[in-house]
Parts: structure tokens; sequence; C-alpha cells
């Protein structure tokens, strides 16, 4: 038995690697087109682990992915891989169009045609399992109840877009086809090995430089964090014995506006490596021109796949939090190794005007 996932060498990705091969033998190939995002760094601890085998290439290179299923035989493809960063998608939604919804047609068909050659027994039991985000239903005013699977796809930007478009055609390769697919979404996550491009890595790694912290607009923009360990579990989950068809909004049930985040990453650098100054980190607090069309609020409505499948997270996020600062704090190396030129240059287009 064997599993292909697909932009294993990303953030979330390489966490469900990681933690899939420290309590399983099942192989994991991993096909990744290494972008700025992807890297093999996360997964170093598996060199010569014979269970993870990883290839660099596109989810859209049909013969390289015919190939791959062909010659592994997996039982279950995972597709993590999409461009990710809403700024970036504002900035160039090109790659956007070209990955999440090029691509995941692409993977769809030959994903097809692997799973309709299966004999019947390995038939019934493959699966498509498609990660996605809760942006595809757009932004909740105040105090509108938590999006629940049922909830209109309403996205607001480019990414989001591309992601809902993938999701509908998940859909219809189920409904059409019968492939037998499983879609997750879910909420804002956070932890190790994420680029610090996105909210938390970013404002740990710029308060340690000294340099400004960049809160968009008036940081009362609410997100629903959940650690991304949670995330790989609820993943685990829904391969083993979600309802094929189905989707699972996953999401921890904590929703903070992103000012209170950054105050919280502030408070956890003071008390863990306070600044030589001895002056707060919260000093370099510094708001900064709106996101275009920025999404107010996200909130999940875990409760199908609480209800369902028995999920839950195992960590709070007072908990994940604090987990978080720690291996940044641990790991420089790994910082300093992805903020290659590509990232510099992401950083001086971004923020030059604030
Ligand atoms: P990421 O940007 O960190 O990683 C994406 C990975 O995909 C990278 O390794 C990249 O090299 C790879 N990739 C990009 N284009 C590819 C292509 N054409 N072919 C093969 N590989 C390609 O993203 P992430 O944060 O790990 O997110 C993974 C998935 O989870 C995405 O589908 C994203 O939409 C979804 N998601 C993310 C979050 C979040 O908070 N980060 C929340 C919910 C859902
Ligand atoms: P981000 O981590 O980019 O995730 P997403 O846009 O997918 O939710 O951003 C999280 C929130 O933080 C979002 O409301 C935008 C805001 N934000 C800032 O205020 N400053 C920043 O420098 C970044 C990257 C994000």
């Amino acid at each position: 038995m064997t599993l292909l996932v697909t932009g294993a060498a990303g953030f979330i990705g390489a966490n469900f690697v990681l933690d899939w091969l420290a309590s399983s033998q099942e192989p994991i190939i991993n096909l990744d087109k290494l972008t700025y995002a992807g890297n093999l760094e996360t997964l170093s601890s598996l060199q010569g682990d014979a269970r993870h085998v990883f290839v660099q290439g596109d989810i859209g290179d049909a013969e390289l992915v015919s190939r791959l299923l062909a010659e592994h035989q997996p039982r279950a493809v995972l597709n993590f891989a999409a461009e990710s960063h809403v700024d970036r998608s504002i900035h160039g939604p090109v790659d956007f169009i070209e990955t999440n919804i090029v691509g995941t047609f692409r993977l769809l068909e030959s994903v097809r045609g692997y799973w309709s050659a299966l004999p019947e027994s390995r038939k019934s039991a493959f699966r498509f399992l498609h990660v996605s985000t809760d942006e595809v239903y757009g932004s909740l005013a105040k105090d509108d109840p938590a999006f629940a699977e049922t909830h209109r796809y309403e996205p607001n930007s480019p990414y989001s877009a591309s992601k809902a478009a993938s999701d509908h055609l998940v859909r219809a390769w189920h409904h059409t086809y019968g492939l037998p697919v499983l879609t997750t979404n879910c909420s804002n996550n956070y932890g190790p090995y994420h680029f610090p491009e996105k909210l938390i890595p970013l404002m740990i790694v710029n308060a340690l430089a000294g340099k400004p912290l960049p809160v968009y607009g008036d940081g009362m923009q609410i997100r629903d964090w959940l650690y991304v360990k949670d995330h790989c579990s609820a993943i685990r989950r829904v391969l083993e014995a979600g309802r094929l068809g189905e989707t699972y909004n996953v999401g921890g049930w904590n929703e903070k506006p992103n000012i209170e985040i950054v105050k919280t990453v502030c408070a956890l650098l003071d008390e863990l490596r306070p600044r030589a100054d001895g002056q707060p980190y919260a000093q370099q607090i510094s708001y900064v021109t709106d996101r275009p069309g920025h999404d107010r609020r996200y909130a999940i409505d875990a409760h199908k796949i609480e209800a369902e499948l028995g999920w839950k997270p195992a960590e709070t996020f007072e908990t994940g939090i604090r987990k978080t600062v720690q291996w940044y704090l641990a790991n420089p190396q790994w910082v300093s190794n992805v903020q290659s030129g590509a990232y510099r240059d992401w950083v001086q287009k971004q923020y030059q005007a604030s």
C-alpha cells in the first residue's frame, strides 16, 4: 500500500508526511514542483528512509503523473499542491490559475485514467482527497454563523476563486465519473515549517530581526486558527472514514483578530527571548495599507467532522502558538535557509510602500 501526496514539500504537506511516517510503515510518493514555497530541508530527517520517495514535478504533467501512478500503484492520492498565498495572488494570479485550476484538472484526469483501469476491489477502496480552504466561502459579518459545508461559495480573492474552482472540479469528477473523492476545507493553519510570508511566521521572524510588524488595515480582521498537526490528523481521519463525495470543514473554534495574534506572539517572545534593550516587541507593530478586497472574517463550523468522524483538535491556541514560537526560536537555520533571493524580492515588492 502506498500514498501519492502532492505538494508535500510545502508547509502542511510536509507536516503531513512527517506525521504519517512517524506512525505508519506505508510509503509516501511525494510529488512537488519545488516552487519558492517548497523546501526539502523540512523533510531532511527522512533522508535515506525508503518510505519517502521524492519526485520533483508538476501535478499538471500528465505523462509524469500517469507514470508515477502506474509504477507505484497508490491506494490514494492526496492533493496538497497549490499556490497558497493571497497577497501573491493579488500581485500575479496566473500561477494560481495554472496550478490550482488547470493543474488540479490535469491531476484529476490522470488519476481517473489510473483508477478506471483498477480491478474492482481496489477501485472501490481508492480515494482522491483534495485539501482545500475555508476561504472559498468568502467573508462573514461579525455576527454571522460560522461556515458550514452547505454555505454558498463566494470567493473574493484570486487565490480563493482558484481554490473554489478546483473544489468544483473535484466534485464534478465524482458526480460525473464516479471518482471516489473527499474534500476538506480547513481554516488558517500555523505551526512549524510555515513559510515566513504568512502572518504568524512573518511576525516571529520580523520581531527577532528588529523589523516592523506590518498589520494590514485596522488589524481587526478575524481568522480561525488551527495548529497544523491537528489539520493533519483531520486529513488522516477523513481519508480513513470520510463518506465518498462529501466535504468536511476543519477548524478549531479559534476565532481571533489579527492584532490579538500579533500581540500574543510579541508577549511570548518577550517571555522566551526578551529584546536586548528590555523593551516589548509590541513596539515594533506598524499599521500598514490594507490588502485589497481583504476578507473581514472567517470562521469554521466543525460540527460535521466532529460528529461523523469523531475528530477533535489536540491543541488549544495557547498551547499551539507557544509550541510554534518555541520551534522558530529553536530553528533559526531553517528560517535563514528559506529566506532565499526569491523571498527577499517578495518582501521588497509587498512591503515597499509601507
Ligand atoms: P504551501 O504554499 O506551503 O505549499 C504548497 C506546495 O505545493 C509547495 O511545496 C509547492 O512547491 C507545491 N506546488 C505548487 N505548485 C505545484 C505544482 N504545480 N505541482 C506540484 N507541486 C506544486 O501551501 P500550504 O500552506 O502547505 O497549503 C497546502 C494546501 O492546503 C493548499 O492546497 C492550500 O490551499 C490548503 N490550505 C492551506 C491553509 C493554510 O493556512 N496554509 C489552510 C487551509 C487549506
Ligand atoms: P495570511 O497568513 O496571509 O493568511 P490568509 O490571508 O490566507 O488568511 O494572513 C492572515 C491574516 O493576517 C490576514 O487577515 C492578513 C493579515 N496579514 C497582516 O495583517 N500582515 C501581514 O504582513 C500578513 C502576511 C498578513
